[in-house]
């Protein structure tokens, strides 16, 4: 039987119901319908996953530009004047070394009216200028900048680096921070020439004289479902999300804020540790993997902007981010060391700071990147934690989208905490001030549309969530309409109550089997995840077919069960960190024909103030909405709609999920 990937999110008029499986693509199409075995029919549609995502600002092309060349008017030597860092210049005017040669501009090209008095430089001169020189230089647009005595000041450290002897443009384009006017007015300080007219086309250097930050970024399995290239961002497919209970690592759902850092000698990596009195201390790979004591952990990481597609979509409101479907989660089992065993390895008194004697507040990570967040003191030194230092993910080292060679992992928390790439630990009184920290991953009221930043913790455990990931349809079976009355009788106090314990879908399930009455439903196989954070397990998970008129309790999967004799559990770590996965089975009430009004609505439904996915017909198709929501062992819950918890950001999208079913086709015998 197929197992159908349901489309989870915005639904545009005529659009259809079930995103095809790639696998099925190919099968015969019959009208709008896809034949597939006892599936009669079933509409589909392309894929609706690839949400629209903010475009990275277009870099311009050669054909997009007038191959006109400026006209060199100045090709001066170091003798110049200078302006705005006129002090600054002269102390490098000995290092310049314009290029004078003359050039074949065309007749017609544009006069070069920039600033007579600054030098220009070929590019291959800014390129003698990167980051192992003694001044790294970097151009942005058509000028050239000394900015030596600028990186111990840069707040982004010296990351800046990366981008010596060549552009800062494509930096710039992943930290939009930099693009405000006082950024602008402190780089104005360093400006030291422009680029020569040689070397711009349009007044711009060409793109690919630009290098490309994510020019060491590896390859990636083509299955995952690309939301941005780059940076990498992408989840995994639907399809697979939960076929297995741990992630295969290619599969495994990516978030990178920046590019892949590119390692060359992984023995070469060091983690420094810095301690609350400033001493440090030096740990290799080796290191960590031959000093301390092995430690393996089952988790899943969840980007807080999971399922932010379907906040969009059911608060009827723009949120800003990544139009995550359901697959920014991915499981997994991590292995390293206890973060807690370096921390007392480089001298942090770990007793004494656990029996709460410390002034440390946090342990803040930074990746190599540049990318910083930080987590509490507390769960850093939770001996049941199980925070830890990763050097390998599934049983191999970890990939280089995942980190390599080194990663935090932090089960539990909102996976933004997760620092890739690691090369330092801090333990510190002040959380990191990193944007990742201080900003982002917050939260507001959803009357708040310009958040103050300062006034909301940032998130660290995650709530609840779950999702339907794949609906599997069978055969049509007969649906009783007199199934709920039935089982249900007028209690002396005039409430009808249920009598029958069993959910309306079970009861059809089984009445169906000899009755005659016309087929009205589709079996059903239903899957998915549920997920709590803080280690907090999930206790049950509840299933609507019928848009939450009637509900039961899916099966949860054991995952952690040992396998046979001799064998480990598949789940390591003190706590429930790893996701939970369910399974449903049964019948999908699905009405007969198209009409004017509903006698199953609910009492506060019309017709008219129906959202589309609570109607029961769509262009002559019968439709469902089916619906998931979990418990954890807090008894938490998860909300059952968007509006009360829309923020702007779209940030724990957790409300129930929906997933709408739509079949056209009469019902045969089978
Ligand atoms: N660490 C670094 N160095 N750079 C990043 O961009 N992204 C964070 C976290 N750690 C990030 C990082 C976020 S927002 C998420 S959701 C997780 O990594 C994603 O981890 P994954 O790509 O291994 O799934």
């Amino acid at each position: 039987m197929p197992i159908i990937a349901p489309t989870l999110g915005r639904r545009l008029p005529g659009e259809l119901i079930f995103a095809a499986p790639r696998r099925f693509t190919a099968l015969p199409r019959h009208g709008n319908c896809l034949s597939v075995e006892r599936f009669r029919c079933l509409h589909t549609s392309p894929p609706l996953y690839r949400a629209p995502v903010e475009p990275p600002r277009p870099v311009r092309t050669n054909e997009t530009r007038t191959k006109q060349r400026y006209s060199p008017r100045h090709t001066g030597s170091a003798a110049v004047s200078l302006i705005a860092s006129a002090g600054l210049l002269s102390l490098f005017a000995g290092l310049f070394e314009p290029d004078t040669a003359p050039r074949d501009a065309p007749s017609n090209a544009p006069p070069d009216d920039r600033d007579p008095d600054l030098p220009r430089f070929r590019l291959s001169d800014v390129r003698k200028h990167d980051a192992k020189s003694d001044r790294p230089w970097v151009t942005y647009e058509d000028k050239v900048y000394d900015i030596t005595d600028w990186i111990p000041a840069h707040p982004g450290g010296d990351v800046i680096l990366r981008a010596a002897g060549g552009s800062i443009d494509a930096y710039w384009d992943i930290f939009s921070i930099h693009k405000s006017p006082h950024v602008y007015e402190i780089l104005d300080q360093y400006l030291i020439g422009f680029v020569d007219s040689a070397d711009l086309v349009d007044g711009r250097p060409l793109p690919e004289q630009i290098e490309d930050p994510f020019r060491d970024d590896p390859p990636r399995d083509p299955r995952l479902i690309t939301m941005t290239e780059k940076p990498r961002n992408a989840e995994t497919p639907l399809e697979e999300l939960t076929a297995s209970f741990i992630t295969p690592t290619d599969l495994f759902y990516v978030r990178n804020h920046m590019w892949v850092p590119k390692v060359d000698d992984p023995d070469q990596h060091t983690l420094t540790v810095e301690l609350l009195d400033g001493s440090t201390k030096e740990y290799t790979l080796n290191d960590l993997k031959t000093k301390f004591k092995p430690a393996k952990v089952t988790a899943a990481l969840q980007c807080s902007g999971n399922r932010r597609k379907d906040m969009t979509t059911h608060a009827h409101k723009k949120t800003n981010g990544l139009q995550w479907n359901v697959g920014a989660i991915s499981n997994a089992v991590w292995e390293g060391v206890r973060l807690a065993d370096v921390l007392a390895d480089a001298g942090f008194p770990l007793e004494q700071a656990r029996a709460g004697d410390t002034e440390a507040r946090h342990v803040q990570f930074a990746g190599e990147e540049s990318y910083a967040a930080s987590i509490p003191i507390g769960p850093a030194l939770d001996p049941r934690g199980d925070v830890l230092l990763v050097y390998a993910m599934n049983g191999r080292p970890l990939p280089p989208d995942h980190g390599f060679p080194l990663r935090a992992l932090v089960p539990g928390h909102v996976a933004a905490r997760s620092v890739k790439w690691l090369n330092r630990v801090v333990v510190s009184e002040e959380e990191s001030q990193s944007q990742w920290q201080q900003k982002d991953y917050k939260l507001f009221g959803p009357n708040v549309t310009d958040p103050d930043w300062s006034k909301a913790p940032a998130i660290q455990e995650m709530p609840i969530t779950s999702a339907i990931t794949a609906v599997k349809l069978g055969d049509w079976a007969p649906l009783p309409p007199e199934t709920k009355e039935q089982n249900m009788s007028t209690q002396p106090n005039g409430n009808a109550e249920k009598t029958d314990r069993r959910s309306d879908t079970q009861v059809a399930r089984s009445n169906s089997a000899g009755s005659a009455a016309t087929p009205r439903g589709r079996r059903a196989s239903v899957a998915g995840y549920a997920y709590s954070g803080g280690g907090r397990a999930i206790i049950r998970v509840d299933v609507s077919l019928d848009n939450g008129k009637t509900w039961d309790q899916a099966e949860l999967i054991d995952d952690c069960a040992v396998q046979g004799p001799n064998q480990e559990s598949p789940c390591s770590g003190h706590k429930s960190w790893a996701w939970q996965r369910w399974r449903y089975e049964g019948v999908i009430p699905l009405p007969d024909e198209p009409r004017g009004s509903r006698a199953d609505a609910r009492p506060d439904e019309t017709k008219k103030g129906l959202e589309k996915e609570d109607q029961d017909h769509e262009d002559g198709k019968r439709c469902q909405t089916l619906l998931v929501k979990a418990t954890d062992e807090a008894y938490n819950a998860q909300p059952e709609g968007y509006d009360a918890i829309w923020n702007a950001r779209g940030n724990l999208a957790n409300a129930w999920h929906r997933v709408r079913v739509c079949s056209e086709c009469e019902s045969k015998k089978e």
